[in-house]
């Protein structure tokens, strides 16, 4: 495997203010670098499984406390194994830690989803899961759902026996409305040529979102009306 410091995919670690989906990449790697910590805290030296690994963007934050590392994808070259999150190719309770960043989206089946993700969690494991609130059509190779907190939660209680499941909505409703925008920004100035002037708003409008939000706990927090760009779901097994 390449070295930590020179692992591709640096841009959904350390996202730039003027990326278009700042408000979603910059609160995943912050909690999924606090959450492989937490983790060695807890179970030492873990088993993970990158579900839907893509190219592992966030394997530096783990390679320090993983004494394995797996990622599966369908399609992935980057992928130690070749399969879907419905029908993962390991067997029950081998990961101690099992990731599934941003693809219960792409999945047919996400309640199999789910219940794959929990057979293959060893006791006193747990699953780190995100998936998107509001976010444009991204076919990879397809995109077929959208999630509220409450619905998230609902998936993987029918799904799945945990001792611990939160459910975290991630930037608020303002952060959402200016990201909308940035992204529709981002594609005018990429089909204008005018990508500098592109950045420029993107940086302000990923300014604006949380100053908007900070105005108001009945926009940052999930209320009637209120709309969020992402869910982290930590799902947790009790040990044997
Ligand atoms: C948006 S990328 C996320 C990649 C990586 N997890 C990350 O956080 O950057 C979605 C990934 O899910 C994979 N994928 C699509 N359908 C899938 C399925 N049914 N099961 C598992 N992975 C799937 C795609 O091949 C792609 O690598």
């Amino acid at each position: 495997m390449r070295g930590a410091e020179t692992w591709p995919a640096e841009g959904r670690r350390h996202p730039p203010r003027s990326a278009p989906t700042y408000w979603v990449l910059a609160p995943l790697s912050a909690w999924l670098r606090e959450e492989a910590r937490d983790a060695s805290r807890s179970l030492g030296r873990y088993r993970l499984l990158d579900v839907g690994c893509g190219a592992k963007p966030y394997y530096p934050f783990f390679e320090p406390y993983a004494g394995e590392y797996v990622g599966v994808d369908p399609v992935h070259p980057d992928a130690e194994l070749v399969g879907t999150a419905e029908d993962l190719p390991v067997p029950d309770g081998s990961f101690d830690v099992v990731l599934c960043n941003q693809v219960l989206e792409h999945c047919a089946d996400p309640a199999r989803a789910v219940r794959e993700l929990r057979r293959v969690t060893a006791p006193g494991g747990r699953v780190l899961a995100s998936t998107h609130g509001v976010m444009v059509y991204h076919p990879n190779p397809v995109d077929l759902w959208r999630w509220t907190h409450a619905g998230l939660q609902t998936l993987f209680e029918r799904n799945g026996s945990w001792a611990e499941l939160t459910v975290t909505p991630c930037a608020g409703t303002g952060s959402c409305v200016t990201t909308v925008l940035a992204m529709y920004v981002h594609l005018s100035a990429k089909r204008t040529g005018l990508t500098s002037l592109g950045g420029g708003v993107i940086r302000a409008l990923n300014r604006l979102g949380p100053l908007i939000d900070g105005r108001s706990a009945l926009l940052r927090e999930p209320n009637p009306g209120t709309l969020f760009l992402n869910y982290h779901v930590r799902a947790g097994v009790a040990p044997a």
